[in-house]
């Protein structure tokens, strides 16, 4: 199936780019984070890497109040060193063969991030491909979830989003993504 890379969905352009997130000039990114918000491998360890130790010093102070960021949440912090004003981190659901909820945690992950970048009045906003590494979800399946449920967002709810990205880092999630978002298109 050939891919579709962009499409418009109300006032909001929906696009994907292969790359690295944390080079993004997107007002805000978003981190698929873990529930104690330290940081970690994969997108997690590039923000904090390049973003510096204020965003670290920031998620400790939200730590301390909130002990934890349960699965599905979003908390936002500052950019740090990085391009992007904001970090929004979310944490996604950890892949256990989806009779747990699954797909349902993923979209809220999504969801809430979206939600904290409209609260900000942002105008843009990039996404990574939330749960498809380390916590293994299948990258289709995740791909689908999360194309519809930001398209479902963004037709829905009145933003202040005129750019949503998701930043893929290899060309195999690119295609996978392109593919998926043909096929949301097609039923738009
Ligand atoms: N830019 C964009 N995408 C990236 C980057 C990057 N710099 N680095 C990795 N990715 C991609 C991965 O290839 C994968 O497709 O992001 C997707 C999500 O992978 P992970 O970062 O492993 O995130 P996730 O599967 O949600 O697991 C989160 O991993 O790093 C820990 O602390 C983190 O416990 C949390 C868990």
């Amino acid at each position: 199936m050939s891919g579709v890379d962009e499409i418009v969905v109300g006032k909001t352009k929906l696009g994907l780019v292969q790359g690295d997130i944390t080079r993004q000039a997107t007002e805000a990114i978003v981190n698929a984070a873990n529930p104690n918000l330290m940081g970690g491998g994969g997108v997690d360890g590039a923000i904090h890497q390049a973003g510096g130790p204020a965003i670290l010093e920031e998620c400790r102070k939200i730590v301390s109040r909130i002990g934890r960021l349960d699965t599905g949440k979003a908390v936002i912090t500052s950019g740090g060193k990085l391009q992007a004003k904001y970090v929004i981190h979310t944490i996604g659901p950890v892949w256990h063969g989806g009779s747990r909820g699954e797909a349902e945690l993923l979209a809220s992950a999504y969801r809430e991030s979206l939600k904290s970048a409209t609260d900000y009045k942002l105008k843009s906003l990039s996404f990574p491909s939330i749960s498809s590494g380390a916590y293994g979800y299948p990258m289709a399946e995740a791909a689908r979830v999360a194309l519809s449920t930001v398209i479902a967002f963004l037709r829905g709810v009145s933003t202040s989003l005129e750019e949503v990205f998701f930043v893929l880092y290899d060309s195999k999630t690119y295609q996978v993504y392109s593919a998926e978002l043909a096929e949301s298109a097609s039923q738009m």
